[in-house]
């Protein structure tokens, strides 16, 4: 029996410093991470090509090892490198001296605001008081540490406002929608100003037990190639899933009030951008998309043929997306070898789909395009379902870049078919792989 393991998702991670700062349920589990990284003593650099929030350069730090990141959102790329910062003592004192103006300005401040965020319907968000108040705290905190990409590492002191303004608003995150309460409730500037302090308190605290490994944070589309290839031994990500979660529909209202988003329509454009997204324009733009390029994934038509003939309402529209996905996906894999040294292990955590009832096994595909990318001893394994009804579950993809004769233990072999997970293409593409790939350390096909 498979069970929901909350200890295997962002749940587990909110009470841990800096891993609990901002409440993003795009997070994967800190103990999973662990987990995985435990089992890659040689790793001494860990590349994640799909940051969010920095989970793996955190837990990897934590343990010794040094990582480098990529995501395409800029408002992870700056959070992601605030978590993986290291404060001096003088930092510090900087920090509480920062905050402590702060709130005397905002305590201080009578003046009407003159910028809102610009979020849609914002008075779902926060009522107007709550909202002149959280503006007053945003000016006094850009008159003494400056907009938060250019506060260095007083920027932590954002990370408590971004937190304070989400929990003093009336939205709540639900696994596929946000919902708000009926009426936003106005609270007072005591109240507010209070957590914002009691936050940045206890995120200053969690900063100063320093990191005893770097991480870095890049801006990237890692579906494109990287910008110079670096042999790395070990990947440990999750990348977006092809469920339509927006990671935007969350992160919105944090980029707004801390400046990454100027207006309403560069969320589309950002998620556009993004794998799996569909914020406004990323919907639209799916009904003229057709792929540049070929995919390493044999199975994917006729899974897009299926859904597109479920005769429903958006069969077309929900095709295009999961086609697009798994291209963007084949793209990344073709990407990423240019960033592995030969035996380099990789671990991709994932989730399945089902569109109109039609079953998208992601591990099978991810599994057909590592095979055609170079990558042997495929394998994937459940970590958790991840909803009581539907047979939605978690997996770890994992592969070996490249020819070596290295043996590879699968570690859990419980899977929801009952029976050891062993795709019966993998022979017949092992070996179509091994005369292409064989004698070469790195194959030199890449994506144009
Ligand atoms: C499931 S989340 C990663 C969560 C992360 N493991 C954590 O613990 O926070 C997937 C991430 O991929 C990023 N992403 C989506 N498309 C991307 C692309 N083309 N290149 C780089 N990052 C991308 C999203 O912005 C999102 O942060």
């Amino acid at each position: 029996m498979i069970s929901q393991r909350s200890d295997y998702t962002f749940k587990y991670n909110r009470s841990l410093g800096r891993h609990g700062w901002l409440r993003l349920t795009p997070a994967y589990s800190v103990k999973l991470v662990g987990e995985i990284i435990d089992t890659l003593p040689d790793a001494r650099n860990i590349l994640d090509p799909f940051s969010g929030t920095a989970t793996t350069g955190v837990v990897a730090a934590e343990r010794g090892h040094k990582s480098t990141l990529f995501d395409i959102n800029p408002f992870l790329v700056w959070f992601g490198n605030i978590k993986l910062a290291n404060v001096s003592r003088d930092d510090i004192a900087a920090l509480r001296d920062a905050l402590r103006q702060a709130v005397l300005s905002a305590t201080d401040s009578q003046a009407a605001p003159e910028w809102f965020p610009p979020l849609k319907n914002i008075e779902r968000w926060w009522s107007r008081e709550t909202l002149t108040i959280l503006a007053q705290l945003r000016s006094s905190l850009v008159k003494i540490i400056d907009e938060p990409k250019n506060a260095g590492f007083l920027a932590l002191l954002w990370i408590a406002f971004a937190r304070v303004a989400i929990e003093h608003s009336a939205a709540a995150f639900n696994h596929v929608s946000v919902s708000f309460h009926a009426d936003p409730v106005s609270h007072s500037k005591q109240e507010i100003l209070l957590a914002f302090e009691s936050y940045a308190e206890a995120f200053i605290a969690s900063a100063i037990t320093p990191l005893p490994e770097k991480g870095v944070v890049h801006l990237h589309d890692s579906s494109s190639p990287f910008p110079e290839e670096l042999p790395f031994g070990a990947v440990v990500t999750s990348p977006p899933y092809p469920n339509r979660i927006s990671y935007i529909r969350e992160l919105r209202p944090y980029m707004f009030w801390l400046g990454f988003l100027g207006e309403a329509r560069e969320a589309g454009e950002l998620d556009w951008q993004a794998i799996g997204g569909t914020w406004g324009v990323a919907t639209s733009r799916l009904t003229t998309w057709s792929p540049a390029h070929e995919c390493a994934m044999p199975s994917l038509e006729a899974i897009v043929e299926k859904i597109k003939s479920a005769g429903e309402k958006n069969s077309e529209l929900l095709a295009l997306y999961v086609k697009k996905y798994f291209y963007d996906m084949d793209k990344h894999i073709r990407s990423i070898q240019s960033m592995l040294k030969p035996s380099a292990e990789v671990h991709y955590i994932i989730g399945n789909s089902t569109f109109y009832d039609v079953p998208v096994a992601t591990p099978d595909l991810y599994e057909e395009s590592l095979l055609a990318h170079g990558f042997k001893n495929v394998s994937s394994r459940v970590i958790r379902k991840r909803n009581s009804k539907k047979e939605l579950f978690e997996y770890c993809t994992s592969a070996t870049y490249g020819w070596t004769k290295r043996t590879y233990h699968q570690t859990a072999p419980e899977h929801p078919r009952e029976q050891p997970y062993e795709p019966q293409y993998e022979q017949l593409r092992l070996l179509e792989s091994e005369a292409k790939y064989l004698g070469k350390q790195r194959p030199t096909s890449r994506y144009p």
